[in-house]
């Protein structure tokens, strides 16, 4: 008979990949996606999509943070590192309705829209969509192939484990569907590593 969750290993799975994204600067990008995309000012209320062990937590001044993801393993790990900064709620993306929330002022996703297919990334646009604030913003951030990348930088994005990558283009047409307005930015200069990021900054919701 399966055992109850070992904790342990799943604080440490959750460590492993934290530092796995220190390695390779994940640091660094999500400090420049705080700065300067998401902006936040304090006491808004931020909504992470799919926010894994909660690292951006740790960028983001005092706001009224929610955090939603699928894996019960990250949000151990979330929830015993950021105890009393925010909520961590287990939901899945493609079917999250939050009615219960008073609207957010802004939403972030990071490394999550190259997980799933176009279904899947318009589900959680309209969940997004639906959770902000009319005035409310969404800032994305995913690998981008198909954006002049380096071959070297080409080779390390294939190995990520999304299924779903994109030119930043293509998640910008994907956003397009339930906000009236995407800018997307490419950036080859974020990662410790060659990589190429593609960043959105969606307005206008249309829920
Ligand atoms: C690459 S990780 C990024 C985690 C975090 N945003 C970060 O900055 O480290 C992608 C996250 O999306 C979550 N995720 C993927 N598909 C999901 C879904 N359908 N519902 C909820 N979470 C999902 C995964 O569990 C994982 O934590």
């Amino acid at each position: 008979m399966p055992g109850p969750p070992d904790a342990r290993r799943v604080l440490v799975s959750a460590r492993v990949y934290s530092a796995l994204q220190r390695a390779l600067g994940a640091a660094r990008v999500r400090r420049v996606l705080v700065a300067e995309h998401l902006r936040p000012a304090p006491g808004e209320r931020v909504l992470d999509l799919g926010c894994g062990p909660g690292d951006v937590r740790a960028e983001l001044p005092a706001v009224e943070y929610v955090g939603v993801d699928h894996s019960e393993r990250y949000l151990a790990a979330a929830r015993a590192r950021h105890a009393g900064r925010g909520r961590f709620v287990r939901a899945d993306l493609r079917l999250l309705r939050l009615e219960d929330e008073e609207p957010f002022d802004a939403a972030i996703a990071i490394g999550v829209l190259h997980h799933l297919d176009d279904g899947e990334g318009a589900a959680m646009l309209a969940s997004a969509a639906h959770a902000l604030k009319s005035s409310g913003r969404l800032i994305t951030i995913d690998p981008a192939l198909g954006d002049r990348e380096s071959p070297l930088a080409r080779w390390l994005i294939l190995r990520d484990r999304g299924r779903h990558l994109r030119s930043s283009e293509g998640y910008a047409g994907l956003a397009r569907g339930r906000f009236d307005h995407v800018v997307a930015s490419t950036r080859h200069d974020l990662a410790r590593v060659p990589y190429c990021h593609a960043i959105l900054e969606c307005t206008e919701p249309r829920p």
